[in-house]
């Protein structure tokens, strides 16, 4: 792998590692906000995926500094998650379940751009993006479960 293309998957790494810590923050804040018999799934699920995703972020900086990048700090994270924002009334589950699904939706399409972008060139990236994906597209699935009985409520 050349210099350009090893910077270019750094950068695509580094975009997964501020997603990753973004979705960290919004979860935490909704297993909290959310009140109300229908919102108790969707918390225990927030705050235990809170750690899968944590998880994520370490596996992304270490993939970082073995490509011999350097991981960003917070003061270089960009926060855009803007329908994961914890809802003005507590009650608002449905708002909460779309969001995560247009979080997990972006997080899917971001590590197929990197599977797609590390193809034959860098294996082992490519390989921890695969398995990152599988995780994301699961957390997606489940979201949708709750999203189809939500709409039935
Ligand atoms: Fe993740
Ligand atoms: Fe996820």
């Amino acid at each position: 792998m050349d210099d350009a293309k090893r910077n270019e998957v750094i950068a695509l790494l580094a975009k997964a590692y501020n997603m990753e810590l973004e979705t960290v923050l919004n979860f935490i804040a909704n297993s909290e906000w959310l009140d109300g018999i229908r919102a108790k799934h969707i918390k225990d699920s927030l705050a235990a995926d809170v750690q899968e995703e944590i998880g994520h972020a370490q596996l992304l900086a270490k993939r970082i500094k073995v490509l011999d990048g350097r991981i960003p700090g917070s003061m270089e994270l960009v926060m855009s998650q803007n329908t994961l924002q914890p809802p003005s009334e507590s009650v608002d589950v449905l708002d909460v379940i779309k969001g995560v699904i247009d979080a997990e939706e972006a997080a899917v399409n971001h590590y197929q751009v990197i599977i797609e972008a590390t193809d034959v060139i860098d294996p082992v990236t490519q390989d921890l993006c695969i398995t990152i994906k599988g995780d994301e597209e699961e957390h997606r699935r489940e979201f949708k479960g709750f999203l189809q009985e939500a709409l039935k409520m």
